[in-house]
């Protein structure tokens, strides 16, 4: 029954863009927006559905590659600054060697920041860009350069401000055609109102291309594998915490006799427990001392936003559960929930333990990791207290030591 697990493409991809846009709190939406754009703009050119496909997932995850960057820089200097966007756009063609998607999508990524001119980041000029990163790139610029300096978002624009903008780009950053038909775009009334954050969401979903195409088990495998690889990378201090999470959890259910595909499905749930992290801002993570009340509430989010997350993907309920319940505590002390042992299951602690035991057998920016028997003792008086339970603690000892 498990292994006809199907997920439809477009909409992980929506969600997975949601994380990459909340990060650090400055890039609302950008990825959507641009989506919805880019997709306007093709279907006006009456592209076929394979164009219309590839724009809409690449556009989802255009910016993947600048998943590491943005604690160090700002979202719109990264636009701008020619190494930052060579240097994202490569990061994100080399991430994309990682995900099962089809292989003309790295190249898109690659070379979304390209200028009609010639003085993108990889100097390709003129019809030599894809087309597909043609639209983007209008898309991408208007969203971040256009619309989000417009302060009212009732956005009651005028037509003539529209034009200017694409008459000072048009022939140097965007081809003149595309300029053109983006301006018939912008008389719909509609393009405007769906734009809005509370309309997005939906309007999205409804010119959604492809939506029936569906990936299984072994190619959410791999999703999730190369976005552990990015939540890792937002901490130096935490740069292997999940790849050490997903091996233990790994040994742990296989130990405890789950079947092949439940395991797998565990670990996926591993692979993307702290996916909420992309939502709180590097310095919180990377804080060398204590925290205060505000900064530990706001870390304490990250699990909230990893259910909320993976909850928008329909298929990953279960996952979505065993993911965002990591740090929920048997007696009710946990968060973001204060769940107790009526509510947590067995696959939600298996995921718990090897974070905790993971977490203290790693260095922190403000101590060193634990040897695993001093690990151990810790999680023994956790269990004393009620946080976890002694008999899957006892269990979980035979794997780890
Ligand atoms: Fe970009
Ligand atoms: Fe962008
Ligand atoms: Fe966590």
């Amino acid at each position: 029954m498990e292994q006809k697990l199907r997920i439809r493409l477009g909409q992980l991809l929506s969600s997975f863009s949601f994380a990459l846009d909340v990060a650090e709190n400055r890039y609302y939406n950008h990825s959507r927006r641009t989506a919805y754009i880019a997709n306007c703009i093709a279907e006006e050119m009456e592209l076929d559905k394979e164009d219309l496909i590839d724009i809409y997932y690449t556009s989802l995850i255009h910016d993947i590659g600048m998943a590491g960057y943005l604690s160090r820089h700002n979202v719109e200097r990264i636009h701008f600054d020619k190494e930052l966007k060579r240097d994202h756009c490569y990061t994100g063609y080399k991430i994309l060697e990682k995900l099962p998607l089809k292989d003309r999508m790295k190249e898109y990524i690659l070379y979304h920041h390209e200028e009609w001119q010639g003085t993108g980041p990889f100097g390709l000029k003129g019809e030599k860009i894809p087309l597909v990163c043609q639209i983007i790139s209008l898309a991408d610029y208007f969203e971040l350069f256009f619309l989000r300096r417009i302060e009212d978002e009732s956005y009651i624009v005028n037509l003539d401000q529209i034009s200017r903008w694409l008459e000072a780009n048009k022939n140097k950053r965007f081809n003149e055609d595309i300029c053109q038909v983006f301006y018939e775009v912008t008389k719909k009334e509609k393009f405007w109102f769906d734009l809005r954050s509370t309309n997005i969401e939906q309007a999205l979903r409804d010119i959604e291309p492809g939506k029936n195409v569906c990936i299984d088990m072994d190619d959410l495998f791999k999703i999730s594998e190369a976005f552990a690889m990015l939540i890792d990378s937002k901490s130096r201090f935490t740069y292997e915490h999940t790849k050490g999470i997903s091996e233990i959890v790994g040994n742990f259910a296989s130990y405890l006799g789950y079947n092949p595909i439940m395991v797998k499905k565990l670990v996926i749930a591993a692979n993307l427990h702290d996916i909420g992290k992309f939502v709180i801002p590097s310095e919180i993570l990377e804080k060398p001392g204590k925290l205060d009340y505000k900064e530990f509430q706001r870390i304490k989010s990250h699990a909230y936003y990893t259910k909320l997350i993976l909850k928008q993907v329909e298929g990953l309920e279960d996952i979505a559960e065993w993911a965002g319940n990591h740090h929920e505590k048997l007696n009710g002390t946990g968060y973001p929930e204060k769940l107790d042992w009526q509510r947590i299951s067995r696959e939600d602690q298996i995921i718990t333990l090897a974070d905790v035991f993971q977490a203290l057998t790693e260095d922190r920016p403000y101590r060193e990791g634990m040897t695993p028997r001093k690990a151990m003792d810790i999680m023994e008086d956790m269990a004393g207290k009620g946080d976890i339970c002694k008999e899957m603690l006892s269990h979980f000892k035979q794997v780890v030591l």
